[in-house]
């Protein structure tokens, strides 16, 4: 297998506007990434994908860009991020930006021009379309509930936003798009930061007939993502972006893709496909959850074996996976797969263990490595995302469903639970800003409890459980390159696996249960010497054949 900084990174993911406030407004800013860089290189990791930064209205937090060569105001300068860049540098940090550019805000200077006539110079640049018997030109319902067209009475026809209608899409068919991208995506790496996590990427080729999606029983709308996602000019935007641009520098990439399975994946991924270096897959995400009708589904732990094994051996020859439970649209792992009453601690580990021992880059999002969980905002009110605020909507107001059952799904699996402020410390606002401010999202009222502050000189904390994880993963290739097979396929309640690098395999149990199982090792494992590498309960080393497990015990052993 081909070696690169890049398989050999662990990410941390920063959302900056809840990260850490230094000038009282609320809200997160660049200088309070910079006060904390000491912090995640404690940790251990090595790379930082901020999400974006650039000048925006603020629609999607951001993922709505107004200025691609900008810094949003609330967040400080150019002269901030030249710092925050400079400073991450000097401590052997990359920094990964977001790149968004399926879509633009609609106050972005060419959407304004766009709108403004048909012969605009810049009509071409977003997707515009007739009415269809006066109404939208198709069913596309939008991400964030509404349709996925926008009516512009200037000149009679709708645009099209598969996100919210502030989010305007870009035409890539159009050279022009595609020059202006690679020429933005140019300027940021000549600045010298090191890489992209690439926004809905295998949305940017529509198929240019725009067909009706399929109408999902009770939904008012039909779904476009089969439809515009790995759509079938994707892969050629992307080798002209590549050629042009990306294969000149020495940096990673990571493109965000719902909707892939590991042979599509392989089409971005493949080491001769020239492309992109990893993707962000969503099946494991997806497992719980129907997003059609808005519902929390029970947790299986069989799909979810099922779903990460098929990743694993998809891309195990000549691809890369990226490995995450959160990022700033998932609600927190702990509270989802693991247990965060009792076995908080524990699970937090466990779950860690999981991901971490994989093959694959990891990426921790901001939180993560303290156990935060999920929030539970008691009203509407307290969203900001305006996908809860839209969908409660929708789903509340027009459809008619009852409210508690829709609140129930925003506690669950609300984007919101990651975005509440970080918990520093366990003074009033956790540290994130000053006590008498007002955050702009409520905290999380458990940061009395889960802090930084408590874990960092405590030694059995989550915090340095992760930093540990860290570095099993920096001193053992075969953590980084090792070959993965699933074991105990059938166990309800055991994920197990090894890894194996030439004579050497590494043993990873983890329990995802509150019972106490017993894990049998198969008799085709052989070994002449094994060692305990981790834990999450204080264990004696040597026996491995019959384990009973404690809830939510995990163990790695190295096996010779
Ligand atoms: C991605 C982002 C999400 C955003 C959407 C539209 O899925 O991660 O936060 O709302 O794209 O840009
Ligand atoms: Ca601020």
């Amino acid at each position: 297998m081909v070696k690169s900084w890049w398989k050999e990174s662990v990410v941390y993911q920063v959302y900056p506007r809840s990260f850490r406030d230094t000038n009282g407004d609320g809200i997160g800013d660049l200088k309070g990434i910079i006060e904390k860089l000491d912090y995640i290189k404690l940790l251990g990791a090595n790379v930082i994908w901020l999400c974006p930064v650039y000048k925006s209205p603020n629609d999607d937090n951001g993922y709505d860009i107004s200025d691609y060569r900008d810094i949003m105001d609330e967040f400080g300068t150019m002269e901030d991020f030249d710092k925050l860049l400079d400073e991450a540098h000097k401590r052997g940090l990359k920094i990964l930006m977001d790149l968004v550019v399926n879509h633009t805000s609609d106050e972005h200077k060419w959407f304004i021009e766009s709108r403004k006539s048909k012969d605009n110079k810049y009509r071409d640049y977003y997707i515009w379309k007739d009415p269809k018997d006066g109404k939208e030109p198709n069913n596309w319902g939008g991400a964030f509930a509404g349709s996925a067209w926008e009516y512009d009475e200037n000149t009679n026809m709708y645009f099209l936003h598969c996100f919210s209608r502030k989010q305007p899409d870009l035409n890539w068919e159009n050279p022009e798009v595609r020059r202006e991208v690679q020429e933005l995506v140019k300027y940021w790496l000549d600045k010298g930061i090191d890489g992209f996590r690439m926004d809905v990427i295998n949305m940017i080729s529509k198929d240019q007939t725009f067909p009706d999606g399929v109408k999902a029983e009770g939904s008012l709308y039909g779904d476009k993502d089969p439809i515009v996602m790995n759509g079938p000019r994707v892969h050629e935007y992307l080798k002209e972006l590549n050629e042009k641009v990306l294969s000149k520098y020495d940096i990673m990439t990571v493109g965000e893709t719902p909707l892939v399975t590991p042979e599509i994946a392989m089409q971005y991924v493949g080491e001769d496909r020239n492309e992109l270096n990893m993707v962000f897959e969503f099946e494991h995400m997806d497992i719980d959850r129907d997003e059609s009708k808005a519902m929390k589904q029970p947790f299986d732990l069989i799909k979810l074996k099922k779903v990460f094994t098929k990743w694993q051996k998809g891309l195990e020859n000549g691809g890369w996976n990226s490995l995450y439970w959160n990022n700033h649209d998932q609600a927190r792992v702990v509270s989802r797969f693991g247990n965060d009453k009792e076995y908080w601690e524990k699970s937090a580990k466990m779950l860690g263990t999981c991901l971490h021992m994989q093959q694959g880059t990891p990426y921790i999002y901001q939180g993560e490595e303290i156990g935060m969980t999920n929030v539970h905002f008691e009203t509407i009110e307290d969203y900001r995302d305006i996908s809860a605020i839209n969908r409660y909507k929708e789903e509340v107001e027009v459809k008619g469903r009852d409210k508690d059952s829709f609140m129930n799904y925003l506690h669950e699996l609300s984007r919101d639970n990651a975005r509440t402020p970080m918990q520093w410390n366990s003074c009033e606002n956790a540290g994130f800003t000053e006590p008498e401010v007002k955050p702009w999202i409520k905290l999380n009222p458990r940061y009395k409890e889960i802090n930084v502050e408590t874990q960092i000189n405590n030694p059995n904390s989550i915090f340095n459980y992760y930093r540990e994880l860290i570095k099993i993963r920096r001193e053992n290739e075969i953590v980084v390159y090792g070959k993965y097979d699933l074991i105990l396929e059938d166990d309800k309640e055991i994920y197990a696996y090894t890894r194996t690098l030439d004579s050497k395999k590494l043993l990873v149990i983890c329990n995802f249960s509150k019972n106490e199982p017993v894990f049998n090792l198969p008799e085709d494992i052989k070994y002449n010497f094994s060692q305990k590498i981790i834990s999450n309960y204080d264990v004696d080393d040597s026996k491995i054949e019959k384990i009973k497990l404690k809830p939510y015990e995990c163990r790695v052993y190295m096996l010779q």
